[in-house]
């Protein structure tokens, strides 16, 4: 039997990610490459040293208690670390990793095709004519909101806010932030810091979310938000489903308080509120924010990272707890 570590991956990952994996260690991929239940999961990690999960598969502390002995690790293939119960790994002594910086300039990206999506109404253009219902150019048709100087409210100023915040200007956009703390003038350029959401969010014709989920950020965009929005107001959501009420937003996309949305991310994906489904000024993405061939295989690529350091003795890079 092989000396090297074990690992099960509990999704197919990207090829050259697969190659590396089956090269350093003795890999177990789930080629079904759909979400397990907890027993299944609990089964297909016995006798393994570590595991590497994705965002979509929850890991609460009662399945965190119940991994055998020998998983000493979880790579998260993410940044977001919020479906693994930290405390519950902290307290069995597994080690958890994630992948930062690597996701930047993909969800900044996706950001801004959200940000346009919604705010010209791509998704409405697109089913018009994809439906054979387009009778030619109108001087009324489907006017949307032009970005050129508008104000875009990010709502937490980290890596991908502020690669957010420099494409923004690019199209013209006036940018405002709101973040735990104001970032130096040099990184912060021309924006506006706002100590409180609630100064920001009469300024953000545009808003865009790039927090984490934290049960302080939980349903941060509820009907109050919401209430203090301008109108017309666009909301954009790259970060996590769970910082957005969706009961009030879609109720705001329904009678108009909110002009538009642009949302890659949902609470409970992939099964999303019914109620996005119908609301032609709802512009949808499967949570396509990291899903470049670039960016997948560098997230691929720190997951190893971390497991190679962890298994040489030495320091994982990216360990967060
Ligand atoms: C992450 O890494 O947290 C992203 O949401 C995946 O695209």
């Amino acid at each position: 039997m092989s000396d090297k570590p074990r690992v099960y991956a509990n999704r197919r990952l990207p090829e050259a990610v697969t190659e590396r994996l089956q090269h350093g260690y003795t890999a177990t991929i789930n080629e079904a490459d759909r979400g397990l239940s907890d027993d299944e999961l609990l089964a297909a990690a016995a006798g393994q040293d570590a595991l590497i999960v994705t965002p979509p598969d929850k890991m609460p502390a009662a399945l965190i208690d119940r991994l055998p002995d020998s998983v000493k690790a979880i790579a998260c293939f993410s940044v977001g670390t919020n479906h693994v119960d930290l405390e519950a790994a902290k307290r069995r002594g597994i080690a958890v990793f994630n992948t930062p910086g690597v996701l930047t300039d993909a969800t900044a990206e996706i950001a801004m095709l959200l940000i346009l999506g919604a705010c010209r109404r791509a998704w409405e253009g697109q089913t018009m004519l994809r439906a054979r219902r387009w009778d030619g150019w109108k001087p009324t048709q489907l006017i949307g909101l032009e970005l050129t100087g508008r104000r875009l409210g990010i709502v937490g100023m980290g890596r991908i806010g502020q690669a957010v915040a420099k494409r923004a200007k690019a199209f013209g956009m006036k940018v405002h932030y709101h973040n735990r703390s104001q970032l130096p003038a040099e990184q912060e350029g021309a924006a506006v810091y706002h100590e409180t959401l609630e100064t920001l969010l009469p300024e953000a014709d545009v808003l865009s979310l790039h927090c984490p989920a934290t049960p302080e950020t939980r349903s941060l965009l509820d009907e109050h938000a919401i209430a203090k929005l301008p109108r017309p107001s666009v909301v954009v959501n790259t970060s996590r489903g769970d910082v957005v009420d969706d009961g009030a937003l879609i109720s705001a996309l329904q009678d108009g308080r909110v002009a538009a949305a642009g949302l890659d991310v949902f609470a409970g994906e992939p099964d999303i509120d019914a109620g996005y489904y119908e609301l032609d000024n709802a512009y949808l993405l499967p949570h396509l924010g990291s899903a470049t061939v670039e960016t997948r295989n560098a997230m691929g690529f720190k997951c190893l990272d971390n497991l190679d350091a962890l298994f040489a003795g030495a320091t994982p890079p990216d360990r967060v707890v």
